[in-house]
């Protein structure tokens, strides 16, 4: 039996999706179940609980969804590492130009291999920057979070300079729950000193940055959500479509952009 009726996932769904397809309950229901079974055996996703599956991953990405160009082509995943989430590009938009760049080749060479990404090596000089293509969907999976507020304004403002019109920029940031994690002792993201000088510009700037021990220009950011709206306020061919906390595996802040 199914862990939720469909007419709870249509009803739950429905905040941000009003017109809930008639197909999209069914197809849900059978993904939940899947997830839930592999959750008891793995590590998966950290959100567990039913309802709250349905309400933040499948809910909120649904919401962000709506707001794409109704033909997205082309789509970047900026930093991808090794393609933790080119992967889920991939599978959703089999057919669609797929760039991932970086500044880690093997990566590179990986996320090409196994998900027909066409790849660039990125640089560290966000200015500098030029891309082979413009984009209906650009996403950034935490690079931000290693940045400075300079460097997360610049980038920011690049990627908007390669969408297309109506295109989505779709960011993640450390935000609160980062603040508490390191807090509480529960995670150590950076050196305690680092930590302290990324509190006070938290506290004082809204945005606060170290530089990781030893390296110069990356390190370990937190931001306040008024820091990441106040940008986008001064940006008059932008508009915030969503910023919501701990969106990405219930850790990571994520703003979606739309270049208007
Ligand atoms: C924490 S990892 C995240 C990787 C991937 N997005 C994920 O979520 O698994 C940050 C990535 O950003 C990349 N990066 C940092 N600065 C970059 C730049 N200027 N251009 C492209 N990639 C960059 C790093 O090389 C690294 O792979």
């Amino acid at each position: 039996m199914s862990t939720l009726p469909e007419s709870s996932i249509t009803n739950l769904l429905r905040p941000y999706l009003p017109d809930v397809p008639p197909d999209l309950p069914p197809k849900l229901s059978v993904y939940l179940d899947l997830l839930l079974k592999w959750n008891a055996r793995t590590n998966l996703t950290a959100i567990r609980d039913p309802e709250q599956i349905v309400q933040r991953h499948f809910g909120e990405s649904l919401f962000v969804a709506q707001h794409l160009p109704s033909a997205t082509h082309t789509l970047l995943d900026f930093g991808s590492g090794a393609g933790r989430v080119t992967r889920w590009l991939r599978a959703t938009f089999p057919l669609a130009a797929l760039d991932t760049c970086d500044l880690r080749e093997q990566d590179l060479r990986f996320c090409q291999d196994a998900f027909q990404a066409r790849t660039w090596v990125s640089g560290t000089s966000i200015e500098d920057l030029q891309a082979p293509n413009k984009y209906d969907l650009i996403w950034l999976g935490s690079v931000a979070t290693h940045l400075s507020s300079e460097g997360t304004e610049r980038l920011l403002l690049k990627m908007l300079s390669w969408v297309n019109p109506r295109g989505l920029v779709v960011m993640s940031l450390h935000g609160r729950y980062a603040l508490q994690r390191q807090g509480s002792g529960h995670f150590r993201y950076i050196d305690d000193s680092g930590w302290e000088r990324i509190k006070a510009g938290y506290e004082t700037a809204g945005y606060g940055y170290s530089d990781y021990e030893g390296q110069k220009g990356y390190g370990i950011s937190l931001t306040k959500p008024s820091w990441i709206a106040s940008l986008v306020e001064r940006l008059p061919s932008a508009r915030m479509i969503t910023f919501s906390e701990r969106a990405w595996d219930d850790h990571h802040d994520v703003i979606a952009i739309q270049s208007i």
